[in-house]
């Protein structure tokens, strides 16, 4: 049985987990399924695939790890468990790397894994009432896979206080801390919400839009000097192919950009 959903509107997917009865925790099926379907979105092109809204079914958006799934783990060997670990990372890693826009539509709460799946997203709207929290050390674990994508978004410092603690909190502490962008009233505000970014998104340059992605994840590992030749290539490339002549030429024009239609 599968916990996963998957949509498809024209150039936008929806990704949505669906194990409601468990408020979308993920077991390592649900971990696999996920990274299958963002490995397959990940070999569309920039035209055929321009944004994807990571979802889930019902009053919570994901509770993180299963926690009958990880209790199983004491009964496994040493290997076992670093293989579900790099099992997860992966799933992670694929939301990350995901060259098309990604967007979180989150409800009800995101705690544990379902934070990490909240980092890897590009934009998350949230509702205001939804709780968030690194809850592991509640439970006696420690938020370690997630880590390396949630840092470069809220940084050591909100980690460290918010880590050590396992404290639940707020969607408009998670917004100040750069977990969460945008806090809407309810779900209706929050569907709307999600339409309106997609409008963003069908205005944006398809490939202007995947190359600026790629180049904030490329620069967390460069070095200033190749920063400095990396983003000058980049731009040059960018400004001279069809769509930077297209998207320059269409505001000179006066006219919608081709991509737009
Ligand atoms: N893993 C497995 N099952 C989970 C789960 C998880 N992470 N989170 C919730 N569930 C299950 C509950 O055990 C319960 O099962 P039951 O109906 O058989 O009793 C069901 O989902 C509903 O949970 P409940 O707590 O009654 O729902 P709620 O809507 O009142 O609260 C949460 C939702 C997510 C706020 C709450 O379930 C919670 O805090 N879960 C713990 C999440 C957590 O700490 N995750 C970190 C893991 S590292």
């Amino acid at each position: 049985m599968t916990g996963l959903r998957l949509e498809r509107d024209g150039p936008f997917a929806r990704v949505i987990l669906d194990r409601p009865d468990v408020r979308n925790a993920f077991n390592a099926e649900l971990i696999g399924e996920l990274r299958a379907a963002f490995e397959a979105l990940s070999r569309e092109g920039p035209e055929a695939l321009r944004g994807v809204v990571l979802a889930g079914t019902g009053s919570v958006f994901c509770a993180g790890a299963d926690v009958d799934w990880m209790k199983s783990a004491a009964g496994m060997s040493v290997a076992d468990n670093e293989r579900d670990a790099a099992a997860l990372h992966a799933m992670l890693a694929a939301v990350d790397r995901c060259p098309a826009p990604v967007i979180a539509r989150v409800q009800g709460a995101a705690l544990g894994g379902g934070m990490g799946l909240c980092a890897t997203a590009d934009i998350v709207v949230a509702t205001s009432d939804t709780t968030f929290g690194f809850t592991e050390t509640k439970l006696g674990i420690i938020p370690a896979v997630i880590s390396p994508f949630v840092l470069p978004k809220i940084g050591e410092s909100h980690a460290r206080a918010l880590f050590v603690t396992g404290q639940r909190f707020d969607a408009e502490r998670a917004r100040r801390i750069g977990l969460v962008h945008e806090v809407v009233v309810d779900e209706g505000a929050l569907d709307v919400r999600v339409e309106d970014l997609l409008g963003e998104l069908r205005s944006a340059g398809p490939t202007a839009a995947r190359s600026a992605k790629a180049l904030v994840r490329e620069l967390r590992t460069l070095n200033p000097e190749e920063a400095r030749q990396h983003t000058i290539r980049h731009i040059a490339q960018q400004r001279t192919s069809p769509e930077g002549q297209e998207g320059l030429g269409a505001f000179l024009d006066k006219r919608p950009p081709d991509w737009s239609a």
